[in-house]
Parts: structure tokens; C-alpha cells; sequence
């Protein structure tokens, strides 16, 4: 881990419409495919206290690591060492912060905690995706949208999660279109859905990605994690490899 200026690091935060709606499928899809495709250290941190999810998709389930619960009260101390002793690093240049299992070691969204932390991240990485659960934008101490290079929020295309996609992204950008918010459409090829042209009437904002539900794609994932499922030339795996290169650019390296 190298020290980085501050402002050449970039923090994408994912979160959701509804549950179940594919904000963890993406933002580890997303991570993956930029650790692996760019010379960028990538960390992908997961705030979903009490879920198993990472450790199952990553194979690290049984293993002994250290997580946000292992660090939640030493977080104003966070230097190098302890970061190094907290991220689970993988061959491709994507390191992951888990979850504590404990729901009940959730000081990391206590005060200012989460800045700290992620002041820490970003002068050590260069990208960081955050899994952030949607109930949890509701936070009104979290001060996030100062942080936040790049939000991206995923919704599936039934009715009631899109009416809900509008309230969310209405709260997040309060009506100034030049916020830096993606939509992603995820499953839309699954019934109950509304077509593409009719979502883009119902929705107040463009659509970055439409990305179908593949169930052997999903299978894969589940069972392999993100990785192999970029070996695949198809439809759903061209979309997220595009969603990925697009954020990519919008981060502006370089620029
Ligand atoms: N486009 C897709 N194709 C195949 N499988 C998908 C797709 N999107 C999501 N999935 C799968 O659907 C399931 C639910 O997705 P995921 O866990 O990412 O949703 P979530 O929004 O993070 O849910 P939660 O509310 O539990 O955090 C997972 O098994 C995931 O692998
Ligand atoms: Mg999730």
C-alpha cells in the first residue's frame, strides 16, 4: 500500500433501491473488473454488518480474518499497520474490508468513524467501492456526499422498486442533475418488469446500465466469486464490463 495525494484517490459508493436488487452483485462485479483491467488498487469495503455474503462470494469463509467490528474501537488510531492486518488482499490488485458478523459491532457508523475511515482508505488506495445498504442513506449524521466521488444506485425494474429508485435519487441529489449518481437497471429481462422505453418515462433520471439476469452467471458468482465470470463473452458480463469502463472514465484519472 503506497501513499497517495488525496485527491487522486476516488470512492464509488454503491447502494440500492431495494433489498435483493443486485447493489452487492454490482459493486463486487464493478471492483473486480477495475482491479483486474486497470493498474489501480482497488478495495472493495462491504458495510453489510451481519451478512456473510463477501466471505462466501471471496471463499474466505472459515478463515481467520480481521473486520470492521476487530477495528471499531481503535478507528481514530488507524495507520498502515493495522490496515495492512485488516484487508484481505486477492492476486489482482483487489483488496476487501468485511463486515463485522456481530450486528451489534456496528461503531463504525458511530460519529465520525466512517470518515476517519475512509480518509484512512483513501490515502491508500486508489479506488474504493463501498457495499453500503440502502437503509443506511438514511443516516443524517453520515455527511457522505463530500466524500463520495461517484454514486451508483442499482434497482430492479418493477414498479415499486422504481418509484422507489426516484425517492432515493431525489434525496441523494435533491434535484441537481449534475450530481455525479449513476442508475443501474439490473434483471430487467425478468418478469415483473417494465420495458426499457417505458422506465426511461418513469424515471426522472437516464439509465447508465440495463444489466440482464443471467441464472448461470449467478451460479458462477456465487460459487467462484467476480473473477471468472469476465472469462464469459456474454450479454450480462459485456454490460457490467462496460458499466465498469464507464465509471472508470468518469472517475477522470489524469484529468
Ligand atoms: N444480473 C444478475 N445476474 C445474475 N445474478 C444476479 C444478478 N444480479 C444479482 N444477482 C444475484 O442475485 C442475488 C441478490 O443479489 P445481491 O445479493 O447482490 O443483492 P443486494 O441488493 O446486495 O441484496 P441485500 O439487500 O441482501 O444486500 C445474489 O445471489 C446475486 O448473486
Ligand atoms: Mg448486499
Amino acid at each position: 500500500m503506497t501513499r497517495l495525494e488525496k485527491n487522486e484517490s476516488k470512492i464509488i459508493l454503491f447502494s440500492g433501491s431495494k433489498g435483493g436488487c443486485g447493489c452487492s452483485f454490482a459493486a463486487s462485479c464493478v471492483s473486480a473488473y477495475l482491479a483486474r483491467k486497470t493498474n489501480k488498487n482497488v478495495l472493495l469495503l462491504d458495510l453489510n454488518i451481519g451478512k456473510k455474503d463477501s466471505r462466501i462470494i471471496f471463499n474466505i469463509e472459515g478463515r481467520d480474518v480481521r473486520d470492521l467490528g476487530d477495528i471499531e474501537d481503535i478507528v481514530s488510531e488507524l495507520d498502515v499497520s493495522i490496515l495492512r492486518r485488516l484487508v484481505v488482499n486477492f492476486d489482482s490488485s483487489l483488496n476487501l474490508i468485511l463486515p463485522s458478523l456481530k450486528i451489534e459491532k456496528n461503531k463504525i457508523f458511530c460519529g465520525k468513524n466512517l470518515e476517519v475511515l475512509l480518509d484512512v482508505l483513501g490515502n491508500n488506495f486508489d479506488i474504493v467501492c463501498i457495499d453500503f445498504p440502502y437503509y443506511l442513506l438514511v443516516h443524517n449524521e453520515l455527511d457522505l456526499i463530500e466524500y463520495v466521488d461517484k454514486f451508483i444506485i442499482v434497482s430492479l425494474a418493477d414498479f415499486i422498486s422504481v418509484s422507489n429508485l426516484n425517492l432515493l435519487v431525489d434525496g441523494i441529489c435533491c434535484n441537481d442533475f449534475s450530481y455525479n449518481l449513476d442508475v443501474v437497471i439490473n434483471k430487467f429481462n425478468i418478469k415483473p418488469s417494465i420495458s426499457p422505453s417505458r422506465l426511461s418515462s418513469i424515471l426522472n433520471y437516464p439509465v447508465k446500465a440495463f444489466i440482464p439476469y443471467d441464472r448461470d452467471i449467478e451460479l458462477l458468482f456465487l460459487n467462484k466469486g467476480p473473477f471468472p465470470i469476465f472469462n464469459y463473452n456474454l450479454r450480462i458480463i459485456r454490460s457490467i464490463a462496460d458499466l465498469s469502463e464507464r465509471v472508470y472514465e468518469d472517475l477522470n484519472y489524469g484529468a
